[in-house]
């Protein structure tokens, strides 16, 4: 399913957040949104999950504006993991991931065993499965996240929107989620603050002060010029001796480069 934004524009009292942004997404696309703290990417994310309305533009799923579907329709499609996902304290997490597949029950198909099926599914690919009858509130912050990802698979979305997924996350799960999302035919948006997960994206946006500066793949986007200047950072690129990719490494801009470069060494 293709998900394309026009024009999207949000302001807080008078002041722009989003800018006249536009970025069409292919179906199966995985797409990759970062740029620094503030920079406007949940706020954008929100107005492409249908939960915030832009004050200008128009957001489209297949063409259809979201403006012409209802929640439950949008529901059907789309699925988002905030950045700061919240979930009522007294639950389970088995609850918590039937929860996504509410867009799907009606009178004249209510829970079956085929729903039963999909919570096992998503709770098993982010390896909750175990803690299914734990009560919410014992989770850990990762713990919380995987539920909530699970939730989202749950809802069997055509596009599934992610904001900051690994943030809570250990090494190993950070590693396994980004797998998972990666294999997922989905077409996903998913905001990430590690620069070297944006590698594994098809393609890249990058978000400075509200506007999207600049679309283009992982090989043209995550270049040290270019971070340097978003970012404000010094940037080198390394070699991984395991497989021979790119790895970006980071300095503050006062430490100096030669220092840097002989640390790197
Ligand atoms: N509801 C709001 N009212 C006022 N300011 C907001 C609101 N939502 C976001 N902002 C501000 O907009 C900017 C962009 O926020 P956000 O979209 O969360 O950025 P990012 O996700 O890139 O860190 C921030 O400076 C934030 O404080
Ligand atoms: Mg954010």
């Amino acid at each position: 399913m293709k998900l394309e934004a026009q024009n999207l524009t949000w302001s807080a009292r008078q002041l722009p957040i989003v800018s006249d942004v536009s970025v069409s997404i292919k179906s199966g696309e995985m797409f990759g949104l970062i740029g620094p703290n503030g920079s406007g990417k949940s706020t954008l994310m929100r107005m492409l999950a249908g939960l915030s309305k832009p004050q200008k533009g128009v957001v489209e799923l297949d063409g259809i504006s979201l403006k012409q579907t209802s929640r439950r329709q949008i529901a059907q499609k789309l699925a988002f993991v905030e950045q700061q996902a919240e979930t009522q304290d007294l639950i389970k997490v088995r609850d918590a991931v039937e929860l996504g597949r509410t867009c799907w029950l009606s009178a004249i198909s209510p829970w079956s065993a085929h729903d039963t099926y999909i919570v096992d599914t998503a709770l098993r690919s982010v390896d909750m499965y175990h803690m299914a009858n734990r009560s919410w509130h014992t989770l850990s912050g990762g713990e919380r996240q995987r539920v909530h990802i699970a939730r989202a698979l749950a809802q069997e979305p055509s596009v599934l929107l992610l904001d900051e997924p690994t943030n809570h996350l250990d090494i190993s799960y950070q590693v396994s989620i980004l797998d998972l999302v990666t294999q997922l035919d989905t077409t996903t948006v998913v905001a990430l603050h590690d620069l070297n997960q944006a590698f594994k994206c098809d393609r890249i946006g990058v978000m400075q002060a509200g506007k999207m500066i600049a679309i283009g793949t992982p090989e043209e986007i995550l270049k040290p010029k270019f971070l340097e200047e978003v970012f404000g950072v010094c940037v080198h690129t390394l070699i991984d001796p395991n497989n021979g990719k790119t790895v970006l490494s980071f300095h503050s801009v006062s430490s100096g480069r030669e220092h840097n470069m002989r640390q790197v060494i």
